[in-house]
């Protein structure tokens, strides 16, 4: 997947997104966002925010900032900023691979459902881990390859077909936290059996092994 097609997927189907995924995705981002208890004054930015189906669960004595590569995701997490009033809240069209803001800027760094999107992950690790401050939180809620062979071949045998509409399947757990350096402190799942995994990490600042 490289980013000219990812940004067509998301924007041909961003009118239809929350109606496709809001009722699957909601309980996670909720469970990752109520967990963090957000202190206020926090600086938090939401990376690839998409239509900002995060941005209701922030407190408004936050101050978030989203960012996502794709306008019409953006166009439609707007619509929900300006309904709800978010007047906390900040949209900026940015590339996740290249953040635009200064080193230690923010309180927690959150991305849900992105990280299996785009093309080059540890590159985005890298950038949330920059972008935090040294004592910052890092949020991930992703999916991962289940460690059930059954389940995991499944997901390889659909991998092809998910790369279409704007993911892949084969990331595991284990290789993102060591090819990250993440420093896990906790992870959480919604149900047992669910194959996305809620991962709290601390900013430890160190680079990952495609930066060394
Ligand atoms: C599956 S959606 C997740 C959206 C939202 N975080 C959620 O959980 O509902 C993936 C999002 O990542 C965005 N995205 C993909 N590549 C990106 C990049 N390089 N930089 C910023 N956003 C990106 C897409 O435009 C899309 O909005």
């Amino acid at each position: 997947m490289d980013y000219e097609n990812i940004t067509k997927i998301y924007n041909g189907y961003a009118h239809l997104y929350d109606f496709l995924f809001s009722a699957f995705f909601h309980p996670r981002q909720k469970a990752a966002i109520a967990d963090l208890e957000l202190p206020p004054g926090s600086k938090v930015l939401d990376v690839g925010v998409g239509t900002g189906l995060t941005l209701p669960l922030y407190p408004n004595h936050c101050e978030v900032t989203g960012i996502d590569i794709s306008t019409d995701m953006l166009r439609q997490a707007k619509k929900k900023v300006d309904k709800l009033k978010l007047t906390h809240v900040e949209l900026m069209e940015m590339d996740a691979c290249d953040i635009e803001f200064n080193d230690n800027t923010f309180d927690y760094v959150i991305a849900t459902h992105i990280i299996t999107v785009v093309p080059e992950p540890f590159k985005v690790i890298d950038e949330m881990k920059r972008v935090a401050k040294p004592d910052g939180k890092l949020v991930i809620v992703n999916h991962f390859t289940s460690s059930n062979p059954v389940i995991a071949r499944m997901e390889n045998f659909c991998d092809p077909l998910f790369r279409k509409v704007g993911w892949r399947t084969d990331m595991s757990y284990e290789e993102m936290v060591e090819t990250s350096n993440l420093e896990v402190y906790k992870t959480d799942q919604v149900t047992r059996m669910d194959l996305w995994k809620i991962v709290h990490a601390n900013n430890n600042n160190k680079v990952t092994a495609t930066n060394v």
